[in-house]
């Protein structure tokens, strides 16, 4: 019998090439430590709401388990709409919203829609790596711009990411408020990003996902704030996972101009065929009944960060810019450089589930991300060991 094949030597250039995320290595080394707090992944500790379970369980009882709409069942697309209505203070057509398994899915629709293979899109720096990753796997180029980092706050500067315009360019990703930062852009930014955007021909994929979870305001700043809908490149991502606690349901949505809409059904046909239908009753209750539950969630981020941060500048050695908004808080360690190390021994000696920097991309080794939308018991517990750790390391 012939030597067996190497099926590793056999795998497509996109499929090898596809990084490996760094969060993934420190949550498997940990994942079995007796109690650890884990606050390495981006996502809560609470379950979704009874009241969103039970409309998709009523769903799934009523049969809806069919094929359903590529764009998502008419009622939440409309949903969906008359939230953005709320949110924005204006109407929005439904013919722009389109249902997406989750965000992820929503930026790789948003990247395929308007990416050539060899072209680049332009991500800051820290970033959340399933982005670029995003970019790679279409055969795209993601071109890092690198973010400063001052105790003051993050900032992307404008001149910067215009000298990065080249040839290939062709869009802007800004996650704002941002995964790992918390950095959110005001509306000053925005503008400017838009008018960059606007000079050169590029599109904006704008993921604001942290939307409603701003530090600084009712809701962070958007481009729909700046943006004149009808004439301005912009495909927006977002997703039922973070507002609501979903996470693990994969339901997201697409924002993009309406003229889009035979391409976005063609491309969700191709992939998942669609969003099952009874989930999306569930994302429906959601968007239409799910304001205190984000209310709640907001200020439980908001007492979060207040007991880890205070905690954590009591001990002088650590560094990090108060985060505008999302649910993270992003900091360094004196005289730890390499997270990775770190985070796996913060793992047995402090029992406390960071990420490592290191998965964040350029400008995010130093740093470690701390998620904070969990219980105040375990924030408060966390806190005290981190605490512990660093006066004895
Ligand atoms: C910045 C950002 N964008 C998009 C997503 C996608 O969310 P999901 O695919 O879970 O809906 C996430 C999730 O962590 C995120 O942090």
């Amino acid at each position: 019998m012939s030597a067996s094949p190497d099926f590793l030597l056999e795998l497509s250039r996109a499929a090898r090439g596809a990084p490996e995320s760094g969060i993934v290595e420190v949550v498997n080394y940990g994942r079995l430590k007796e109690g650890l707090i884990p606050l390495w992944v981006g996502e809560g500790d609470l379950p979704t709401p009874a009241f969103i379970s039970e409309a998709a369980t009523r769903g799934l009882a009523a049969g809806e388990t069919f094929y359903t709409w590529q764009r998502g069942i008419p009622e939440l697309r409309q949903a969906i709409a008359d939230y953005h209505g709320r949110l924005f203070a204006r109407p929005f057509s439904a013919e722009r919203f389109f249902v997406t398994i989750g965000g992820m899915h929503a930026v790789h629709i948003a990247v395929g829609l308007v990416v050539e293979p060899g072209q680049e899109v332009i991500v800051p720096s820290p970033t959340w790596p399933n982005v670029p990753a995003a970019v790679e796997l279409a055969g795209g180029r993601a071109r890092i711009l690198h973010m400063d980092y001052a105790a003051t706050g993050w900032t992307l500067d404008i001149d910067r990411l215009e000298a990065l315009i080249g040839p290939a360019t062709r869009a802007i990703l800004l996650n704002s408020p941002a995964n790992p930062t918390g950095w959110a852009a005001d509306e000053a930014t925005l503008k400017a990003v838009l008018a960059v955007a606007r000079k050169h021909g590029l599109w904006i994929i704008a993921d604001e996902v942290y939307g409603r979870f701003s530090f600084t305001g009712e809701r962070a700043a958007s481009f729909h704030d700046v943006a004149d809908e009808a004439n301005d490149r912009i495909l927006y991502v977002n997703t039922f996972s973070k507002n609501w606690a979903m996470t693990g349901w994969r339901i997201g949505w697409l924002e993009a101009p309406p003229a889009f809409g035979p391409a976005i059904e063609n491309l969700v046909q191709y992939t998942t065929s669609g969003v099952p239908g009874f989930l999306q009753r569930g994302a429906l209750a959601a968007i239409e009944r799910g304001e205190d539950f984000i209310a709640f969630q907001k200020a439980r981020v908001g007492r979060a960060l207040d007991v880890m941060t205070s905690a954590l500048a009591a001990t002088n050695r650590v560094s990090f810019a108060k985060p505008d908004g999302a649910f993270y808080l992003f900091l360094a360690i004196d005289g730890f450089d390499d997270t990775r190390r770190l985070a796996l021994r913060l793992i047995d000696e402090a029992g406390v589930g960071v990420a490592p920097g290191t998965a964040f991309g350029p400008g995010g080794e130093r740093f470690l991300r701390l998620c904070l939308a969990r219980s105040e018991s375990h924030i408060a517990t966390a806190a005290d060991r981190l605490q512990d750790w660093l006066r004895k390391a």
